[in-house]
């Protein structure tokens, strides 16, 4: 059962955007998630600088997730590395709802999650030089030339991952469209200060801590590729 719910992703005024605000309808178990765990799990994008010691009550690696759908691969991944910090950022609340109903039942306690637009929380929340992995999976491909604009890996977006990253800290992409593929190869390549781990312009082998995610079990199904990208910031 389905129905409309006051859940609302929080965003600032832009002119482009990387999603579509897609409609409010959310099912039963997912609003129960809302009731139940979004005290536990959720921050909001209004609250600023996230002190990660304080929020998850530990110092250890932080890893962020930018657009992570239904959740189900950024759970398996914060359930089976239980050393480090995760934090999530999703607009879809659908996906929200799923993520935090998941991680409630398993008891996780190294999740937190913002329900906002990831270029926002970036710049209010993220402290320079804190993240030890930045993840982005299966981002919207935005087919269309007229909307390649919209595509959330652009120079400036890269930067920006740049100087929230450790020295040493990985930036893990990747995408079934082979488009997408070669344009992010392209704008990581022109970022100083980051370096391919498998060599220039090559890409990586899906790592064993990446699970294929829904999105992805889509794409194999229409017989898509799968590309992954894997980069160090050196400097
Ligand atoms: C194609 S889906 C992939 C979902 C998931 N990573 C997977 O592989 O199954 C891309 C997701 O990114 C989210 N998204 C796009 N731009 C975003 C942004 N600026 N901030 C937060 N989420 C964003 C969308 O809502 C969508 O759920």
């Amino acid at each position: 059962m389905t129905e409309t719910l006051n859940v609302k992703p929080e965003f600032k005024k832009k002119s482009i955007r990387s999603y579509v605000i897609r409609g409010g309808r959310i099912t039963v178990g997912q609003k129960n998630a809302f009731d139940s765990y979004w005290g536990q799990y959720g921050v909001s994008l209004f609250d600023g600088l996230l002190d990660t010691e304080t929020a998850f009550a530990r110092p250890a690696p932080v890893v962020l997730e930018i657009g992570f759908g239904m959740g189900d691969s950024l759970f398996a991944m914060a359930e089976s590395e239980a050393d480090k910090n995760f934090i999530g950022i999703e607009v879809h609340p659908p996906g929200v709802g799923c993520l935090i109903n998941n991680a409630g039942k398993a008891g996780l306690t190294n999740l937190k999650v913002y329900m906002a637009d990831a270029i926002d929380v970036l710049d209010d929340c993220i402290a320079d030089g804190s993240l030890d992995r930045f993840q982005l999976y299966f981002p919207d491909p935005w087919h269309k030339k007229k909307h390649n604009k919209r595509r959330i890996v652009q120079p400036a977006f890269v930067e920006k991952i740049k100087t929230k990253l450790k020295v040493g800290g990985l930036i893990h992409m990747a995408t079934d469209w082979n488009p997408y593929a070669e344009h992010m190869m392209e704008v990581l390549t022109l970022v100083e200060g980051i370096k391919n781990l498998a060599g220039d312009y090559q890409y990586s082998p899906r790592p064993d801590f990446r699970p294929v995610t829904k999105f992805e079990k889509r794409g194999e199904r229409l017989g898509h590729g799968v590309w992954d990208l894997m980069f160090e910031k050196t400097a």
